[in-house]
């Protein structure tokens, strides 16, 4: 059933999560009355602090986050009034009775949000089934990394599925509430343009790209442990896969877009010997500033990969023999997340005795910095030239930004949470698509150790190792930069 919760309670509420997109992003729902007054917001973290203690910190990741044109005093001190802290320690049972206590009456619905580290998960499952906050009334949102590989996912899924069903478990990829990821299903769905167009007979290759300028932003310990391949391909980088290569689903709805991504990524082929590139950062400049290498970041040596490139192959009749570029890294030389769409060339070029060159169309969906969807599609250059026909490539250009401009831009947060209250699963991970993920990622990390792979390194600011370009050109193809 739709039904709002009228309570949410946060785990790991002092983190980073929390600070820099939860706490804002409730604040944005309530300053626009997407949520209701009357939701109750209960907060818990392992530190020891009181209601006062709790408002004060989030006041200041409010002054620190959120951006100018949000920031609103009245309306920020109202709204950490509404915010209700209670400690706990996931590792006592009788911190979880505590909670529940102060919590009261939940009939109205509740929606938990973990983002707790993963270690804690099971325990903080258990006290909060021991403490009467599961069943029917209760659903759960689970940030990742849920697991590390196909076995310790499994058993996370299972330590859920003993205290919800998964019509109550979300389990987040923050890319889904991204404006153009969704985007990309309107693209797709709500045009009678490209879907004919969406398949092997036309389309020769898709890139992905995740490019990131940062480093390792004090999450040296877990980034070290997790590396590129887990940290970004796992999920991000194959949800995007998916949606751009599944098919029609029936309907906008979480049952029927679930279905059609976990097919696809249930079809993604085991990645050959030669089809994977890992790199590590060295010292190098980012946006004109030196910056260190991994190593010396970190002050431990590492062969975590800060960057990998991979080319995937999706079996099905729709992309036979249609390779799927991804890569992406850390301290490159821009940040940008993108999907291209490389169509075949004209099987004929009417234009060639005239000395016309004819490029293969391109559509390049823009999800950050800016959004924006362009095609490049060829034009005969004005004028009247003896030598023959001059054609040039021009962009066919749809800004979200301009196109929306005064809607308000929303973190992808906001959309997720507001979703998970609303108990509108669409945007969020079913479990079969979490396995199939980890169980193709596994496989690519088999090979690694198998090849003993050591990441190549690159200078922080390019665009990774030179492995990665040999990746494409060797087929003919360049990445699009
Ligand atoms: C997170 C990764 O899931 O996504 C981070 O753990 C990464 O390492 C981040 O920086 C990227 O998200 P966005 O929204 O900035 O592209």
């Amino acid at each position: 059933a739709r039904r709002h919760s009228n309570t949410i309670l946060l785990f790991g509420a002092t983190g980073d999560l929390s600070r820099r997109m939860l706490l804002p992003s409730l604040y944005a729902l309530s300053l626009d009355r997407l949520i209701s007054p009357d939701l109750r917001i209960f907060c818990t973290a392992r530190s020891s602090l009181d209601d006062e203690g709790f408002r004060a910190m989030a006041y200041a990741a409010l002054e620190e986050f959120l951006p100018e044109g949000r920031k609103n005093e009245v309306g920020m001190k109202a709204f950490v009034e509404r915010l209700h802290y209670q400690p706990l320690d996931a590792t006592k049972i009788e911190d979880f009775g505590l909670l529940a206590a102060r919590i009261g009456s939940i009939s109205d619905g509740l929606s938990i949000f973990l983002s707790t580290a993963p270690s804690l998960f099971e325990a903080t499952l258990r006290g909060l089934k021991e403490a009467g906050l599961t069943g029917q009334d209760v659903r759960i949102g689970l940030e990742k990394p849920l697991g590390t590989d196909l076995a310790s996912s499994r058993q996370i899924n299972e330590a859920v599925a003993q205290a919800f069903t998964e019509a109550q478990t979300f389990r987040i990829d923050h890319y889904l509430g991204k404006e153009t990821v969704q985007n990309l299903l309107a693209l797709r769905f709500a045009n009678m343009l490209f879907e004919p167009l969406w398949s092997a007979q036309t389309i020769e290759h898709i890139q992905i790209t995740i490019s990131e300028t940062v480093g390792l932003e004090g999450r040296a310990d877990f980034y070290d442990g997790a590396g590129a391949l887990r940290d970004m391909v796992q999920n991000h980088m194959l949800q995007l896969l998916a949606l751009t290569a599944m098919e029609p689903p029936a309907e906008f709805n979480a049952s029927a877009i679930r279905d059609e991504k976990v097919k696809v990524l249930r079809s993604l082929r085991p990645v050959g010997e030669q089809e994977w590139v890992i790199g590590q950062y060295g010292a190098g400049a980012v946006d004109g500033q030196p910056v260190k290498g991994y190593i010396e970041e970190l002050e431990k040596p590492s062969r975590t990969e800060t960057f990998v490139a991979i080319k995937a192959h999706v079996d099905n009749w729709r992309w036979h023999g249609v390779p799927f570029y991804l890569r992406t890294g850390k301290r490159l030389g821009e940040r940008r997340s993108e999907i291209v769409i490389q169509f075949k060339p004209v099987p004929h070029n009417i234009f060639a005795a005239r000395g016309g060159q004819v490029v293969a169309n391109r559509l390049i969906i823009r999800l950050q910095p800016e959004e924006y969807v362009r095609l490049l599609v060829m034009a005969k250059e004005p004028g009247i030239d003896e030598a023959g026909i001059v054609l040039r490539e021009v962009p066919l250009d749809l800004s979200l930004t301009h196109a929306f401009s005064g809607t308000v831009r929303r973190i992808a947060y906001e959309r997720l949470l507001l979703d998970l209250i609303a108990n509108d699963q669409t945007l969020f991970v079913h479990r079969d698509e979490v396995e199939a993920q980890w169980q193709w990622v596994d496989a690519i990390r088999a090979q690694w150790d198998k090849a003993q792979a050591t990441p190549k390194g690159y200078g922080a600011g390019s665009w990774g190792p030179t492995g990665a370009i040999a990746l494409t050109e060797r087929d003919g193809v360049s990445w699009h930069d």
